[in-house]
């Protein structure tokens, strides 16, 4: 990679930054398409981010990735939010369009085409429980209930408020009928939500087939935490989908795996938001395949 004049710079905001995977998975995809572009990592405190979108501008800078703690606060400064995003609440990716900003939302396509393409799951099922009421699970209900498939999603979260709150905001928003609940993550509710799925394999309006976390709980360092200690909760029919990547296997995924459920961790979902972001930058097709090799390595 040579940085000249014609380089265009594209890259993430967040705080802190120096832990991310991004520069590396999208450096990776640029380098195979041999164009002159460079993705940079910028650390930007919550006091210095309206200074740095301005800087996007006055740069010229194509286009940013937001992360932790930005993704909310970003978007009183752009010009134009997709409607996606509006409703979720949050921005992940700024295009930048000589000076006019325009914020996006790519974890609800990163979400889905992980489970559909990652985890193949050609349909989802009836039940979904999400584990986390805060901003990635935002993006995942919000995701799922463009599903015609989903028809009942249950938050669970440490705080219950939060939970209920989510839960009637996107009931009131899902374009498909999905009833969403909101409750408390404790043991017996979990299990209650979990309970095994009816004769034949389909899933009853009890159990459900699917649980995502969406908490950072069991993330690296903290690697013997579980948001589902119980492994008593867990059956052969159901799928497990870890947002974390970072350790590769969670406490999550292998009290799951015990119990013959399949698990999978978050490794593409961060494939596919990163590889929808960079679409909506270059208007290529992004090398999937690429960008998941650069983060494994
Ligand atoms: N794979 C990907 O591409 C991707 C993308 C985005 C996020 N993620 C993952 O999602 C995680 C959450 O991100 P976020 O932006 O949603 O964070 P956030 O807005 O801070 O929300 C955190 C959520 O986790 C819950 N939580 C935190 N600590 C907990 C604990 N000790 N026990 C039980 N619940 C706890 C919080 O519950 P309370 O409401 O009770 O505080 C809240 O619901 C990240 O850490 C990351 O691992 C992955």
């Amino acid at each position: 990679m040579e940085i000249d004049g014609s380089t265009t710079i594209v890259g993430v905001i967040g705080y802190p930054i120096a832990h991310s995977l991004s520069p590396r998975m999208h450096n990776a995809a640029i380098q195979t398409w041999g164009i002159n572009w460079c993705y940079l990592p910028f650390q930007v405190t919550p006091e210095s981010l309206e200074k740095a979108i301005e800087g996007m501008r006055g740069f010229g800078i194509r286009g940013l990735n937001v992360t932790v703690p930005h993704k909310q606060a970003v978007m009183r400064f752009l010009d134009w939010v997709s409607p996606e995003a509006s409703a979720i609440g949050a921005v992940n990716t700024i295009l930048n369009e000589e000076g006019r900003l325009s914020g996006y939302n790519t974890d609800v396509e990163g979400i889905l085409a992980a489970l559909r393409f990652g985890a193949g799951l050609e349909n989802l099922p009836e039940k979904v429980v999400v584990v986390g009421a805060g901003g990635a699970a935002r993006g995942i209900v919000y995701a799922l209930t463009t599903v015609t498939d989903v028809k009942h999603i249950t938050i669970l979260n440490r705080t219950i408020w939060k939970a209920e709150r989510l839960a009637a905001e996107m009931e009131k928003m899902a374009k498909e009928k999905t009833e969403i609940a909101g409750k408390e993550l404790d043991g017996e509710t979990v299990r209650d939500e979990l309970r095994e799925a009816g004769p034949g394999g389909c899933e009853t309006a009890h159990g459900a087939g699917l649980v995502i976390n969406a908490t950072p709980v069991g993330m690296y360092p903290d690697v013997d935490c579980s948001p589902i200690e119980d492994p008593s909760a867990f059956h052969p029919r159901l799928v497990v989908y870890d947002t974390i990547y970072n350790p590769e296997e969670t406490r999550l995924m292998r009290l799951a795996r015990s119990r013959g459920a399949r698990s999978l961790n978050g490794l593409n979902m961060l494939v596919y938001q990163g590889a929808k972001s960079l679409e909506i930058w270059t208007g290529r097709k992004a090398p999937v395949d690429v960008m998941r090799e650069a983060v494994m390595s």
